[in-house]
């Protein structure tokens, strides 16, 4: 029987936006279970291998993502989660922050997979497959004030992993997405940081959830990792939501907090 604590024995993983929050979870998890991981992000990561490079620019990604090809011996998982958001309707981002924001969160996950694939091929080679994981949002399926363009961001991601896994699909390249909810990560800290009141603004994201509560990194990280892992060698383009029920469920009473597993 296969020892489910080190099911990533022997693959290697590279996260980009790793260096914090929902990826700095996965590299975490992924260590804990066995991978070797590295982590491509504009900032170094403090606890992984680090290859520091900004998604918007096509060279940097390109040498980040051979180097940590070169560092631990190939490439046998990408998960393509940096990331940057945006708030506004459609009347309120000017040109550039439109441009910029496609940039990260779409054109970024082009480049890494781009520099990844004939790594990930040769990993096929070795292993039977590889896998890719893109963090997507919820954003891309349910309209969410105030967000007209990161949801068209991660609307595209959606759209694009289902294309990456149907391309792929042959070569034994599965592609799958994650859709969380509001996470608590440093990010959405600075978004609350930012709020007129940040307790009312943090209670009413709360409550916009099922669960009554925020989403942990740990867990949309569990999410990943099922998707990454060997184990899912029959899942691709799926959107796995990771969202305290946000996207399906409707209760008519506000349910009660359900707090994470123990
Ligand atoms: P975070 O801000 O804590 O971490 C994002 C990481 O991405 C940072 O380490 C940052 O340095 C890196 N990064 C940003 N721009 C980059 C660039 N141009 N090149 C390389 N690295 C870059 O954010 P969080 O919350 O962990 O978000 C990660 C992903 O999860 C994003 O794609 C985001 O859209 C998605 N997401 C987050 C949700 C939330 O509520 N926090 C909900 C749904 C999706």
């Amino acid at each position: 029987m296969t020892d489910q604590s080190q099911e990533f024995a022997g693959r290697i993983a590279l996260v980009t936006g790793g260096a914090s929050g929902i990826g700095l979870a996965t590299a975490d998890l992924l260590t804990q279970r066995g991978a070797q991981v590295a982590v491509l992000d504009v900032n170094k990561s403090r606890t992984h291998l680090s290859v520091v490079a900004d998604v918007t620019d096509d060279t940097g990604v390109r040498q980040a993502v051979a180097d940590a090809a070169a560092a631990l011996g190939g490439l046998d998982i990408l998960i393509n989660n940096a990331g940057i958001g945006a708030a506004g309707t459609v009347e309120d981002n000017r040109d550039e922050e439109w441009r910029q924001v496609m940039d990260v969160n779409v054109f970024g996950m082009v480049r890494t997979t781009r520099a990844a694939l004939p790594f990930l091929r040769e990993a096929v080679r070795r292993h039977g497959q590889a896998a890719i994981v893109n963090t997507c949002s919820i954003a891309a399926t349910a309209g969410l004030p105030n967000r007209a363009l990161y949801s068209a961001t991660k609307g595209a991601v959606y759209s694009l992993t289902l294309a990456m896994a149907t391309d792929h699909v042959r070569e034994g390249i599965r592609v799958n997405c994650v859709n969380p909810g509001t996470v608590d990560t440093p990010w959405v800290a600075r978004l609350l940081d930012a709020a007129a009141d940040p307790r009312a603004e943090r209670d009413a994201l709360e409550r916009r959830q099922p669960t009554g509560r925020l989403v942990t990194a740990a867990e949309v990280a569990a999410a990943i990792a099922y998707l990454a892992s060997p184990a899912a060698s029959a899942t691709t383009g799926t959107a796995l939501a990771v969202d305290g029920g946000m996207h399906g469920l409707r209760p008519r009473a506000q349910a009660q907090r359900v707090p994470p597993a123990k």
